[in-house]
């Protein structure tokens, strides 16, 4: 709690100076008229600001869908693009074989619709929270591929058919690279394998995108994935797949790039692994790369502390990062490769991040702080665009 006391102090404090970003004076943004709190009726809105560059989203959950509630206030005005965090993923949609789960995400629709939103459906295929009876008969043995093929069919195309038209883009398949070398080993890829005898083991996602497309041709289909933006070989090997799979039609409109980065990342090479993925356009002109789950650790990868003092250097470090990152978001997007920022979640305690990958740990990873108030960094990126046209 004290840290958290400490950098409300600190923020107060550095608005009333207006001194809070390293990004240069004449501040659009800046001095004691600031709102403090994210729900004030008159803060200006992260995805307004942006307008120019690209949709600003957040990941969220059904708690924040609660109308007149300050959450609800928040995330529609600075946010125009949504996902869920996690009610549209497969234990959640399909528990059993016969049994779909619409409820959540129908809310998440509704809300959408009545709110004019961009909606992001998160996920079709993923090999973890995803139910053990896709890949089991009833005695438990291991299903065939045809009969997991079919399933994998089943699945898609009732998904995706229910919200043909309603959600705008969709996670088709998610974290199917290894960390280290090629394919992750899941269940789909073990089972289905070489299905199409061509000599490569992409076939159960060329089947998720294409059956995503006849379910669906006008959403957005995308390839999700982790490390893409630090991992120089998982973005060569990512770049490789997809630029086989769209010579051989498969409708793949976009890398996701899930960005879970630290304050201490390089965002050189996250440049560097973007411009990789983009020579995907020379196959494709429309291709493009979406940011879908962004957030910043306050820690660095391998520190076991639950705890991190957020002294006034510590805060200036985080917010020039991400003001680092969103300058080079921004440059892609004048590009026309990024046109999609997505935060994973909106307020820092909500965040997966809190207890991951230290259980009981508190981080402070977003733009919002746990008492709902706009952090530095908040205001630090709400100047660039216009710190960015004023410098042309
Ligand atoms: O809802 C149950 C609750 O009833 C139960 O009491 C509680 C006990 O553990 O668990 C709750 O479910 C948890 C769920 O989050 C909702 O809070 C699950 O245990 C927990 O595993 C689940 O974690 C989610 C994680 O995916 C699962 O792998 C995180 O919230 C979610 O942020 C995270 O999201 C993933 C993306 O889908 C893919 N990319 C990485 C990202 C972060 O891991």
């Amino acid at each position: 709690m004290k840290m958290i006391r400490f950098v409300g102090v600190f923020t107060a404090c550095a608005i009333l100076l207006g001194t809070f970003t390293s990004c240069a004076s004449n501040l659009k943004y800046s001095g004691s008229a600031l709102p403090e709190y994210a729900y004030d009726e008159t803060a200006p809105s992260l995805y307004e600001e942006f307008a120019d560059y690209f949709n600003v989203g957040a990941a969220i959950n059904p708690s924040d869908l609660v109308e007149g509630t300050e959450q609800y206030n928040i995330i529609t005005k600075q946010f125009n693009v949504f996902t869920m965090e996690n009610d549209t993923k497969p234990d959640h949609v399909h528990p059993s074989e016969d049994t779909y789960n619409f409820t959540n995400t129908d809310k998440f629709v509704e809300y959408g619709e009545k709110n004019g939103k961009i909606l992001r459906g998160h996920t079709l295929v993923w090999h973890s929270q995803c139910p053990d009876w896709f890949f089991y008969d009833d005695e438990g043995n291991e299903v065939t591929a045809d009969v997991l093929v079919e399933r994998l069919k089943e699945h898609i195309t009732t998904i995706v058919s229910h919200y043909k038209g309603k959600i705008d883009t969709w996670d088709v398949v998610n974290e199917v690279l290894d960390d280290n070398f090629g394919l992750r080993l899941s269940n789909w890829l073990k089972i289905i394998g070489d299905y199409d005898g061509d000599g490569d083991k992409y076939d159960f996602i060329e089947i998720a995108f294409r059956t995503a497309h006849e379910a669906d041709p006008d959403a957005r289909l995308i390839i999700n994935d982790y490390s893409l933006e630090t991992s120089e070989n998982k973005a060569i090997t990512m770049y490789n797949m997809v630029k086989q799979m769209l010579e051989e039609g498969v409708p793949v409109d976009g890398v996701g790039l899930q960005m879970h980065i630290g304050y201490d990342t390089d965002i050189e090479q996250a440049r560097n692994n973007i411009e990789i993925l983009a020579k995907l356009r020379e196959v494709n002109p429309d291709f493009v790369i979406e940011i879908t789950e962004l957030d910043m650790s306050c820690y660095s990868w391998g520190d076991e502390s639950t705890e991190i003092e957020l002294t006034k250097e510590f805060v200036q470090q985080f917010d020039d990062k991400y003001c680092e990152l969103f300058n080079m978001l921004m440059d892609f997007a004048e590009q026309g490769i990024i046109d999609t920022v997505v935060f994973w979640g909106y307020n820092d305690g909500a965040s997966w991040l809190n207890g991951f990958p230290v259980a009981n740990r508190t981080n402070h990873p977003l733009l919002i702080d746990r008492d709902l108030k706009f952090k530095s960094a908040y205001w630090a990126l709400m100047n660039l665009p216009s710190q960015r046209q004023t410098a042309d």
